[in-house]
């Protein structure tokens, strides 16, 4: 359990503080709130003192019997969210203006400060503001950037306090970076991801099934644990995770070349990529027409395993290879551990709906030259934490 410091000012936007009060509340935290005078005014105090059983600080005098509230707040957070962040208390905290209980309170804070600003949209995009967003990011304060939508004051456009489950979620992964042991630090690591694509013709290719889920929870955790990540991905509808370098790709040729050049100066290498294993030998320069030229054949020619090629020229450093396997799972990923030359293999059995594409969770095994390890369904979140802790094994037996 962390503690987070919510920090409300005066906006329409502050009812909202409530909900993200609750979510973190439910994932286990424990929040305190300090509120400035305006925000008072669109939700009562009460309201947050019922939600967290704990005094709301509003005045630096005498209000708690704590002679410096303030200090106090500061040094009990492990994460301040200021939500929502009006264009007054941006500028406040880019000059060091601390003339209320909420801007002296967050002066004094030393942890990680988040930022979720919601305003009209012309404050929003006035220079003022824009300048003022830029030098807190110089700073390392996390914007939480607002939405496009209809504002409370009737006009359309930036500025709309960013949704409830994403400050939540943005919350949490300050808070998760904040406790995650940094056994990665210093390390570079790239993780190819997702599926590729092969061309027919300009409109037309073939794929699979793969979401990059694995590769992507993997690439987030490795981030978390203090690595730069590089991670090579093919088209995929997911959100790159925040610190990752992302770099992206469509073909199994583009992203061996991608791959090659990331491994350049890379301490490690996991590839979760569902590469093709074939590509169409010609792909055609305009789309193909069935009234004019059939295709019932298609000719392809077999790519380059990328797998292989990284774990030819690996020398001292260490390469995780996947296997999706439906049948005789162990034997297929021990086989591949030979075939590809690589330190690990995460064998995943995809014929079951809890570990199959797209799927949440993940039953996995660990096959290398020391053994298997057959592991329980997990979270893929809690998967990735796994493939790291064994990443971070191999890697310290290296040095
Ligand atoms: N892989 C790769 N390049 C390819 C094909 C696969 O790098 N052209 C990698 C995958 O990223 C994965 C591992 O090899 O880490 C195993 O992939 P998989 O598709 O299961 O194996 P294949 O080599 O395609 O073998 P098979 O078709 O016999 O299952």
């Amino acid at each position: 359990m962390s503690n987070v410091a919510l920090m409300v000012s005066g906006g329409i936007a502050a009812y909202k503080a409530c909900e993200v009060l609750r979510g973190l509340q439910k994932a286990g935290h424990e929040v305190r709130v300090a509120m400035t005078a305006d925000a008072e005014r669109f939700v009562g105090k009460t309201t947050f003192e019922a939600l967290t059983k704990h005094p709301v600080l509003t005045d630096l005098y005498g209000q708690t019997g704590d002679p410096i509230p303030h200090i106090t707040l500061s040094e009990w957070a492990d994460v301040a969210l200021v939500c929502p962040a009006t264009a007054n208390v941006m500028a406040k905290m880019v000059t060091g203006i601390a003339d209320d209980a909420l801007s002296t309170t967050l002066l004094a804070c030393a942890c990680p400060v988040l930022v979720a600003p919601a305003m009209n949209v012309r404050m929003w995009l006035n220079p003022a503001t824009q300048a003022n967003v830029e030098t807190l990011r110089s700073r390392g304060i996390e914007l939480i950037m607002p939405t496009t939508g209809e504002l409370a004051c009737g006009d359309v456009g930036e500025g709309k306090l960013e949704s409830v489950e994403n400050i939540v979620a943005a919350t949490l992964d300050a808070l998760c970076a904040q406790t995650a042991p940094q056994d990665l630090a210093g390390k570079t690591v790239l993780i190819n991801a997702g599926p590729t694509r092969e061309a027919i013709d300009p409109v037309r290719f073939i794929a699979n099934a793969s979401t990059g889920k694995m590769g992507y929870s993997i690439a987030a955790e490795a981030v978390r644990r203090g690595a730069t990540v590089r991670l090579v991905s093919g088209p995929v509808s997911l959100e790159p995770p925040k610190g990752a370098d992302v770099t992206h790709v469509t073909s199994a040729a583009e992203m061996l070349e991608a791959c090659l050049a990331a491994f350049d100066g890379a301490d490690a290498a996991i590839c979760t990529a569902a590469v093709a294993d074939y590509t169409p030998k010609k792909s055609a320069d305009h789309k193909l027409k069935k009234t004019v030229e059939r295709v019932d054949v298609i000719e392809l020619v077999e790519t380059a395993d990328i797998l292989a090629a990284l774990s030819a020229e690996k020398g001292e450093r260490v390469v995780v290879g996947f296997a999706a396997e439906t049948n005789d799972v162990i034997p297929y990923a021990q086989a591949k551990l030979a075939r590809k030359g690589c330190d690990l293999i995460v064998a995943n059995d995809v014929s079951r709906s809890d570990s199959t594409f797209g799927s949440d969770t993940s039953r996995i095994a660990f096959v290398s030259a020391s053994g298997v390890e057959e592991l329980d369904t997990l979270p893929k979140s809690q998967v990735a934490e796994k493939i790291i802790d064994r990443l971070v094994g191999l890697l310290e037996a290296r040095a």
